[in-house]
């Protein structure tokens, strides 16, 4: 499925980005970490729009996921605003990405083994074509992986 594909894609460029982050603060190259978790976060924004306006939305009407997406969804929102508020001069806040990028990992070992296989076996084509849209209205101007 092209748009698992494509999700599969962007979490690996979002763990890439934060692992070179975390390699910078390790390094104490903080204004290349800075740049590093500003591209972490663009990549992370439409993606998680795509997921939680198309595949989450589709996938919690079935009310055995529904619980299971709202958690995925809160670790979303927690991320965005670390991303958005975290000093990375302070230890604290140079700890909080280390943990951060660990639970991301975490994050999408439940996207990647559990909901996204879900999927392909519960979305019928209109689900398939609503999540498809939510993707598209997430990246203007994108175009999805091709073969
Ligand atoms: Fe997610
Ligand atoms: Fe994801």
């Amino acid at each position: 499925m092209p748009l698992i594909r494509d999700y599969i894609a962007e979490h690996e460029r979002a763990m890439n980005f934060g692992g070179e982050a975390v390699r910078a603060i390790d390094r104490g190259d903080l204004d290349r970490a800075r740049d590093l978790l500003g591209e972490m976060a663009a990549e992370l924004t439409p993606h998680w729009q795509g997921e939680e306006t198309g595949l989450f939305r589709v996938m919690a009407h079935e009310e055995m996921y529904a619980e299971h997406i709202a958690g995925l969804v809160r670790e979303h929102r927690e991320l965005a605003e670390l991303l958005a508020t975290v000093d990375i001069a302070d230890h604290d806040g140079q700890q909080a990405i280390r943990d951060a990028v660990s639970d991301l990992y975490e994050h999408i070992s439940k996207e990647e083994d559990g909901i996204f296989p879900a999927s392909l076996t519960t979305l019928n084509g209109d689900q398939w074509g609503a999540s498809i849209g939510a993707w598209h209205a997430a990246h203007p101007g994108r175009r999805m992986l091709q073969q």
